[in-house]
């Protein structure tokens, strides 16, 4: 069932959360490239001088771009902004040489450190939490297709309400999150359930643009993965949901192919299961 509270997520408290995870966050700051900032800055800075004498922007829409650049910063909101519009195509380029298992958007609500199990897990949840249970499962490997060992392979994802622990009040703080350490051979399987489609909080900045523009918020239903070992390159990817809303049209242009899932009846007789394979590119 969905709490009342989850119901209240705003965009300045996901917003807000979004940005103190961001702000947490271990970032490599190497010494200032001059020439390189000078060659980006003036590349951005005239697609955008572009932009103004192509649709002969007024000083009333130059004013209004301020306010809302102000706003986004002031509710929190950068890390949903920038994560939904432009990411993808910075994972595209970072990833463009991997052969192994395809790489997709982190998305503003990844936290380190969830909970973790070895082999296997029911992922922490909710008594009676809403959704069809889900037994995913896989093997990470290596290009050659040979098991690794010690890969640890995160899983977080929305509830089925659409929404994130730790991003939305009222959700257990590790609910839905959670991380597998494989053994010699390599399996991983959680047992999950199901998240729904999410939406971009419609009641700020970015949801004021895409309103504005007459954009949909949404983005299909996934779970997100990270999975890391020693000597492998890490990938960071999401998985979506095969005939799924969305899928063709998500907000944030993070669906590839490569990424569909078609689970099928549990042999349970519970729910779905679907098997998923990471190979790793060496490090
Ligand atoms: C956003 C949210 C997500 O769950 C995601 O996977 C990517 C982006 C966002 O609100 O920016
Ligand atoms: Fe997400």
């Amino acid at each position: 069932m969905t709490s009342s509270t989850e119901v209240n997520a705003t965009a300045a408290g996901s917003g807000r959360n979004a940005t103190a995870a961001f702000a947490a966050k271990e970032r490599s700051a190497g010494p200032v490239d001059h020439a390189r900032v000078s060659a980006i800055a003036t590349d951005a800075l005239h697609a955008l001088h572009d932009v103004v004498r192509r649709h002969q922007v007024t000083y009333a829409e130059y004013d209004a771009l301020k306010a809302w650049l102000i706003s986004v910063g002031e509710t929190g909101e950068w890390p949903l902004f920038l994560d939904v519009f432009v990411e993808h195509i910075v994972e595209e380029v970072a990833n463009a040489d991997r052969k192994g298992a395809v790489g997709t958007i982190e998305g503003p609500y990844y936290i380190p450190g969830a909970p973790e199990f070895a082999s296997e897990a029911t992922v922490p949840m909710r008594e009676g939490e809403a959704g069809t249970p889900l037994l995913f499962q896989g093997t990470v490997t290596d290009l050659d297709g040979a098991p690794v060992d010690g890969a640890l392979v995160e899983l977080w994802h929305a509830d089925d309400a659409g929404y994130y622990s730790q991003f939305a009040p009222g959700i257990p703080e590790w609910n839905l999150r959670a991380a597998i350490r494989t053994g010699a051979d390599g399996h991983y399987a959680f047992r999950t359930i199901q998240p729904a489609p999410y939406q971009i909080p419609t009641d700020g900045s970015t949801g004021a643009l895409i309103s504005a523009a007459g954009w949909h918020p949404w983005r299909p239903a996934h779970l997100h993965l990270k999975v890391s070992a020693p000597g492998k390159q890490p990938v960071t990817s999401q998985l979506y949901f095969d005939g799924g809303e969305y899928v063709e049209d998500d907000v944030a242009q993070a669906v590839k192919p490569e990424l569909i899932l078609r689970p099928a009846p549990a042999a349970s007789g519970e729910g779905n299961e679907v098997t998923y394979d990471f190979p790793l590119d060496p490090a």
